[in-house]
């Protein structure tokens, strides 16, 4: 369950440490059942897709990268508890890229989220740190900006 705000580095991290076919991304699906990965309409039908693919992995015992914001606290333990019914370690990463970088990477993208969105994706990301240590994940690795150099190091190397 990757956590973190918008331009944490998330879908980046997951393409480096995951094949392609493990994770599941709200974005992703966004564009497969709606205009692109921004279509917010098309949220709803994109998150029962993701959820669909989650329990199918989980029930096959598959690994699966959930990667969406995951700063929500019910959704998070909603896939906990799939990924515990089925005898599942589940692990928790949260990202913790600076505000400052999250925003100057944002300004950089195509289609920047709202500042004021962002904003209100960084202070939760504050309760969703806190939260974390008590929702009963096997694991909660944290990813820096210093573990990200290090992948786009390692890449350049390969
Ligand atoms: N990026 C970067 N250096 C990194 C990781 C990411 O410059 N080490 C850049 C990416 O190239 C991208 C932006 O930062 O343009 C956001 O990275 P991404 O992995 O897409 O962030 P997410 O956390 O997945 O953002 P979102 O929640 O919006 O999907
Ligand atoms: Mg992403």
């Amino acid at each position: 369950m990757l956590v973190g705000p918008s331009g944490a580095g998330k879908s980046t991290w997951a393409a480096a440490h995951f094949r392609a076919a493990e994770v599941v991304s709200s974005d992703a699906l966004r564009a497969v059942v709606g205009s692109g990965e921004h279509d917010l309409d098309a949220s709803g039908d994109a998150f029962s897709l993701l959820d669909q693919v989650v329990a199918a992995r989980l029930g096959r015992r598959l690994t699966v990268v959930v990667d969406t914001l995951g700063l929500d606290h019910a959704r998070r333990a909603d896939y906990l508890e799939r990924g515990r019914s089925n005898g599942m370690p589940c692990v928790a990463v949260l990202f913790e890229t600076p505000g400052a970088v999250c925003r100057e990477r944002n300004s950089g993208r195509d289609r920047p989220v709202p500042s004021r969105v962002l904003g209100q994706q960084l202070a939760a990301m504050d309760s969703a740190r806190s939260a974390l240590a008590s929702e009963g994940w096997d694991e909660v690795v944290t990813v820096t900006v210093e573990d990200q150099e290090r992948d786009r190091a390692g890449a350049g190397t390969r």
